[in-house]
């Protein structure tokens, strides 16, 4: 890996805890408690590397299929980590965003994610964005809804709305885009992530199931970003 071409920004799908308890015989749950300590490593390597965004897929809109004592017990693992974690993540200059509707999630966890981003406002290090209650659809729609709200409000004129003026309407407003999506877990697929940020995104596929996704993984991901040729529709 070439420690001076890190991507600005990198975006990840964390897949793969349910099989990996499975494997264990132990109860989801246990799968996504071990998911967590994972993201957390990867959170403070990326931040050591100099990684400008990192964003993490931890709940998606499609993710409330699964059962009421998965979900919660998601949420309730999502609410322990930024609680313990807090201090370090500021400690180390990580500014937390969430995207995705996360208004709708248990109150708890709203609350304490809302202390996390409070406390983390002002930090100029790397931002972390935690995906939750997200989909790329749902982000577009919402958006689009933004869009003709501003048109109809005067703000906005039909004929001036460009790629930007979309753009500044989605939860990732101000990043760029990602270099690198990162999917753990083997399957082939974005599950509605990202949907617009990802049009020119290198995809990068392990098979390492997420709790097992260490640091050395993420580097090696990076190292198969950096040997591939992105044209952009152009010769290259
Ligand atoms: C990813 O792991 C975490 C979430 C979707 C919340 P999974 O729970 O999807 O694990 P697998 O894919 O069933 O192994
Ligand atoms: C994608 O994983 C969502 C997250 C990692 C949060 P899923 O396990 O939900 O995706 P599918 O169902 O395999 O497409
Ligand atoms: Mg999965």
């Amino acid at each position: 890996m070439d420690v001076g071409r890190i991507p600005k920004h990198i975006a990840v799908v964390m897949d793969g805890n349910g099989r990996w308890a499975a494997a264990r015989g132990m109860p989801r749950l246990y799968g996504h408690n071990a998911g967590m300590k994972a993201m957390k490593a990867i959170v403070n390597h990326a931040s050591d590397l100099g990684v400008g965004h990192l964003t993490v897929y931890a709940f998606s809109t499609e993710n409330w299929k699964r059962s009421a004592d998965e979900v919660s017990g998601i949420f309730g693992l999502i609410v322990t980590y930024v609680d313990r974690d807090l201090a370090e993540l500021h400690r180390n200059n990580v500014r937390v965003s969430v995207i995705g509707d996360y208004g709708s999630l248990p109150v708890k966890a709203v609350r304490s994610l809302e202390r996390t981003l409070a406390t983390t406002s002002g930090n100029s290090g790397m931002r972390f964005n935690i995906a939750l209650n997200y989909g790329g659809r749902a982000e577009l729609l919402r958006a689009a809804r933004a869009v003709a709200r501003d048109c109809a409000a005067g703000v906005l004129d039909e004929a001036l709305l460009d790629e930007e003026a979309l753009a500044s309407r989605l939860y990732t407003a101000g990043a760029p885009d990602p270099e690198l999506i990162i999917r753990t877990g083997g399957e082939k697929r974005l599950s509605n992530f990202l949907l617009w940020q990802g049009a020119y995104s290198e995809l990068v596929f392990s098979d390492v199931l997420w709790p097992d996704f260490t640091p050395k993984e993420f580097e090696k991901a990076i190292e198969e970003y950096q040997g591939r040729s992105r044209r952009f529709g152009g010769r290259g």
